[in-house]
């Protein structure tokens, strides 16, 4: 399968509703209209049709289908259902995420943490319900939470959103919970959409097929000669990587950050259908004793809030070429963390976001090659992968600024939101065309090993 991704509140606007709406005044620059795709939905169909992609994988605004408790919009219901149409008609097959970092602004009013709390997971197990009998005939392909890992640590670890908290440095009393509760929330989601979607909407004999969007970096020592920073690279991997696959697949969910194999939750066990992986890029990790007590470690990221959390505690300077996120760019972790994900697990994989931010367009082209090419190393050596989804099919909003330019297709903000195909983008259609790369576009773009 190839496609493109996106999130409801990147590119829909004016998603009032939402908890992001009024915590954005904190932001560079606010959403607004973002792509203005509640509108332009079906151009959008078209855009993915025009490079031959198979698959749109977008998410359902939750606050805008329940914009108050219980009280359920009918027209936001029927908008999602032209969304599917339109994608649909144009055999285009939908892969819809359900929480996209986003939650209506009425969950706080039952609990102001509501996910540390655990109320919320009633309420959503209400939305993915209601969202399984609406859509289940349209839809059989699934994902209740994208990247539960960043977006627990964004709203409960580093407050970057609502409700703000900071429990990084304690992570066992502060961020357990809450991983705990959203674990919770995608099993009872996975069993309501094998329960209600019992149609089979694209005839391939599978009527839901239920995954996590799950943020994978590759993790490696700052001193690989670190004996005690490798051992740090395991605890973070364990940590940020794999804790919520090993709960969702295994029923290993480690409370108490000590790692044993021990099967805490048998119950939570089998709870995927396929592992949905998310690469940008590398972060590296070193030893440091009593900070993220049990864990012991220092996080560095190449740019970021971790950095600038962590930065001033020594981490060692990024030394690979960047991308306008700062991040660096890093085409052999792709490999070894689709690698890593299919020994753990045996699980299908779909990558279900990799992208670049690029205002000048001339590195999307090689990202993509190269990071291709690393995949399909990655297939040959064994891993069952059934899917690539590159981040992101327009340039949206990036929580809390328009800059980052993510797109394959650009988007002229200032000229009626005009989507303007990118180089990047072209080449990416070629390879979708081909079903392979070329062996001229890995002459042009590919890294020496693969040319
Ligand atoms: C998220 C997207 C985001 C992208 C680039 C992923 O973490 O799922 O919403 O835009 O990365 O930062």
């Amino acid at each position: 399968m190839w496609g493109a991704a996106t999130a409801a509140y990147q590119i829909e606007g004016y998603n009032t509703h939402s908890d992001l709406w009024d915590w954005e005044v904190k932001y560079e620059q606010r959403s607004g209209a973002a792509a203005n795709s509640y509108v332009l939905f079906d151009e959008d169909a078209e855009l993915v049709k025009r490079l031959g992609m198979g698959v749109y994988r977008f998410s359902i605004e939750w606050a805008r289908l329940e914009p108050r408790n219980n009280e359920w919009n009918a027209e936001a219901i029927e908008h999602y259902h032209e969304v599917l149409r339109s994608l649909r008609s144009r055999n285009i097959r939908p892969m819809v995420t359900l929480h996209h970092f986003t939650n209506p602004k009425w969950v706080y009013e039952i609990d102001p943490s509501p996910w540390e709390n655990g109320e919320v997971v009633r309420e959503f197990e209400e939305y993915v319900r209601l969202a399984a009998r609406e859509y289940g005939s349209e839809v059989d392909m699934w994902i209740p939470f994208n990247e539960p890992n960043v977006y627990s640590f964004g709203a409960y670890g580093i407050g970057r959103f609502p409700p703000g908290q900071v429990g990084l440095l304690n992570p066992t009393e502060r961020l357990l919970p809450v991983m705990q509760n959203m674990v919770e929330a995608h099993v009872q989601a996975y069993r309501m959409l094998h329960e209600v979607d019992t149609a089979d909407a694209d005839g391939d004999g599978v009527a839901a097929w239920v995954g996590v969007g799950q943020a994978v970096s590759a993790i490696e020592p700052a001193d690989p000669d670190s004996a005690a920073d490798r051992a740090a690279v395991d605890r973070y991997a364990r940590f940020y990587v794999w804790l919520f696959p090993d709960a969702m697949a295994r029923g290993n969910f480690d409370s108490d950050l000590r790692f044993d194999e021990a099967i805490e939750r048998p119950d939570w066990a089998g709870s995927l259908d396929f592992l949905g992986l998310q690469y940008y890029s590398r972060l590296k990790v070193r030893a440091q004793e009593g900070l993220l007590d049990p864990l012991n470690l220092l996080p560095c990221a190449s740019e970021g809030a971790l950095t600038q959390i962590f930065g001033v505690l020594g981490c060692p300077a990024p030394d690979l070429p960047k991308t306008d996120m700062g991040w660096e760019i890093y085409p052999e972790g792709f490999y070894d963390v689709v690698r890593q994900a299919w020994e753990r697990y045996a699980l299908p994989v779909v990558v279900t976001e990799n992208g670049i931010a690029d205002q000048t367009g001339e590195k999307r082209a090689p990202f993509i090659v190269q990071h291709l090419a690393q995949l399909h190393r990655a297939i040959r050596d064994g891993a069952d992968v059934r899917g690539y989804m590159h981040w992101s099919l327009l340039d949206n909003y990036e929580w809390g600024s328009f800059r980052p330019r993510f797109g394959l297709y650009s988007v002229d903000y200032e000229n009626g939101f005009a989507r303007e195909l990118t180089a990047g983008g072209a080449v990416y259609g070629e390879i979708v065309g081909a079903n392979g790369i070329s062996s001229d576009l890995l002459n042009r773009f590919g890294s020496d090993d693969f040319r």
